[in-house]
């Protein structure tokens, strides 16, 4: 069976301001971008990758994660995708980069904005999703979470993160459902279950953290080994 991934690195970071996008900055002393392909690329059950990122944007990214790959780890790319206005735009055109190319069995979707992601949540992901169509990676929220109105159970709420793995042919499916009706979801998850597929819930980590404002630079710090802009 062949696996492939998708990370999704065409945003603009607007929520982090800056005078680059989240997904250039350095973790660890190397682009955000390199360190999350590394941990796709270090985990063996993944055979090809692809990065999503804005036209403007493809030197650039490029530059901060080809020259930060050893041999092997360049070896899976499967090839830079032009992305779209919205994350489910940029997740599309990759889809279709991936089906033209040939196809992969399961596919996993992962924002490049998370670099903690480890192997064991990856291959967690992709056997989940073997057994099930559809898994996606979720943790329990510390906090109370309510509406404007009430309360929620915290029990039965999670916050989900990614990767998402899912069967490509499923996933190809509800892509194409929700553009047929107008829908935008902000995960791929949430496509999924309109044509009537549960993920299955798999256990991430608080620690793999999406990269969103600029509050969450400190957590670099005390999560790897530093963050530098
Ligand atoms: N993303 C994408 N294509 C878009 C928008 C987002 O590939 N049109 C990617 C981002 O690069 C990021 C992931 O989806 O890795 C999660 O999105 P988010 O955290 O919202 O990133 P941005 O859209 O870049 O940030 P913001 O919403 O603050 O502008
Ligand atoms: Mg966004």
């Amino acid at each position: 069976r062949r696996i492939g991934a998708i990370i999704a690195a065409a945003g603009s970071g607007s929520r982090m301001g800056g005078d680059k996008p989240k997904q250039f900055l350095n973790v660890d002393g190397i682009p955000v971008i390199a360190k999350t392909y590394r941990a796709f690329a270090d985990c063996d059950m993944i055979d090809v990758i692809y990065v999503v990122t804005g036209e403007d944007m493809m030197q650039q990214c490029k530059n901060h994660m080809v020259p930060y790959l050893d041999t092997k780890q360049l070896k899976k790319f499967g090839g830079i995708v032009s992305g779209g206005n919205e994350r489910q735009d940029s997740v599309y055109n990759a889809l279709i980069a991936v089906k033209e190319q040939g196809g992969v069995d399961y596919v996993l979707i992962h924002d490049a904005a998370r670099p903690f992601v480890t192997g064991k949540i990856i291959e967690t992901t992709v056997k989940a999703a073997e057994s099930r169509d559809a898994a996606i990676v979720c943790v329990r929220p510390k906090d109370t979470i309510r509406t404007v109105d009430e309360t929620l159970d915290r029990r039965s709420l999670m916050i989900v993160q990614t990767p998402q793995g899912f069967r490509f042919d499923l996933l190809m499916n509800a892509y194409e459902k929700a553009y047929a009706d107008g829908y935008y979801g902000t995960d791929d998850a949430s496509l999924v279950e309109r044509i009537g597929v549960h993920p299955a819930l798999v256990e991430g980590s608080y620690a793999n953290i999406k990269l969103t404002t600029r509050e969450d630079l400190p957590s670099v710090t005390r999560i790897g080994k530093g963050f530098d802009v």
